[in-house]
């Protein structure tokens, strides 16, 4: 059986521009979201309040949520490491942020400079306050849900274990995160009935499949096939990420909704608008998008 609707969590502006060379302006970053809020996207992940140093491409964040006109009916969560994190992104105004741990040693040390255990308590906090005294719904990252660039296959149970330690925190939605694209449709299968095992519902779940291996869009309908709802994408399959070693662009957005359509699933988008989007944007950044359905129906 297949959802009815699905809800897409467009990570473009984020996940997209974190990973570029280039900083992009924060003019063309709002009107980046403005356009997808355009096309009907109603859940768009703004930016990251992260160390500038760390990531410089979105040290922007506090003119971007400054600046941005939030639309009546949208959400733009933005991720939130740490509680110097967190005190910025309330006096920034934001509603919804979602922390990010590593399913491996590897790449928390790599990505937030802390172990595997460590991560828990810097989030711990975050989550906390965010949950009690904001009253905000905080989604938890797994990172390195299949594979990892360090340490090879990673198991569903390590992977169980960390998303079940973010709920408890108080997290009330998991994105489990394939960030550098390895993962087939098995090991899709494998890693959500081990949390339907652990008592999770599909409904408390995302996926977030970067496409790596051109696999984001079976991965993503294994995915469906078994209740999960809510799917990360990015406009045009922009994305990676700049502490994970090979980390490409996220599943497409065109090419999810492309999907969604023929399958019948109500998603709320506006395919043109969106696709329209992704050409300007790739014009901006001076590359084409890799997205298939973007070339397909991009005139060029
Ligand atoms: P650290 O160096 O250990 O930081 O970095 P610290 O806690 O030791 O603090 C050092 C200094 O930084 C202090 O200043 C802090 O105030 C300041 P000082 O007292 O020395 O003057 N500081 C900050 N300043 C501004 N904003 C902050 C902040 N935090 C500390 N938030 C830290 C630890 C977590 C900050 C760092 O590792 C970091 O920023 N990491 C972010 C990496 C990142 O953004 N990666 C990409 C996102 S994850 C991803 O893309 C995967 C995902 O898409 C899912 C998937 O695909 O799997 C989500
Ligand atoms: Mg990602």
């Amino acid at each position: 059986t297949l959802p009815e609707r699905v809800t897409i969590w467009e990570v473009g502006a984020r996940d997209g521009l974190q990973n570029e060379s280039t900083v992009v302006p924060v003019e063309v970053k709002l009107e980046f979201l403005d356009r997808l809020a355009d096309a009907g996207l109603t859940v768009l992940e703004a930016t990251s309040f992260v160390h500038p140093r760390w990531v410089p491409q979105l040290a922007d964040a506090e003119e971007l949520m400054r600046r941005l006109s939030r639309r009546a009916g949208v959400r733009y969560p933005v991720l939130v490491p740490n509680e110097r994190g967190l005190e910025r992104a309330v006096a920034a105004g934001v509603e919804q942020i979602a922390v990010f741990a590593s399913a491996t040693e590897s790449f928390a040390r790599r990505n937030l400079n802390r172990g595997l255990d460590e991560q828990f308590a810097m989030f711990e906090p975050v989550v906390g306050r965010a949950v009690s005294a904001e009253g905000m719904a905080v989604t938890g990252y797994v990172s390195m849900c299949f594979g990892d660039p360090w340490e090879g296959a990673v198991s569903a149970d390590q992977v169980v274990r960390v998303g079940l330690r973010l709920f408890d925190l108080g997290c009330s939605r998991l994105s489990l995160g394939d960030t550098i694209g390895v993962a087939t449709p098995g090991q899709v299968t494998r890693l959500l009935t081990a949390f339907a095992d652990a008592g999770v519902a599909m409904a408390d779940l995302s996926v977030h499949f970067h496409d790596t291996y051109g696999q984001a869009l079976a991965n993503t309908l294994t995915a469906l096939r078994l209740g999960v709802s809510n799917v990360d994408s990015s406009a045009g399959g922009l994305g990676g990420c700049p502490y994970a070693e090979s980390a490409t662009g996220n599943l497409a957005t065109e090419d999810l909704v492309w999907m969604l359509d023929g399958l019948g699933i109500q998603h709320g988008v506006d395919l043109d608008a969106l696709v329209r989007t992704s050409v300007w944007m790739a014009e901006r950044l001076g590359r084409p998008s890799p997205s298939r359905v973007v070339r397909a129906l991009g005139g060029g």
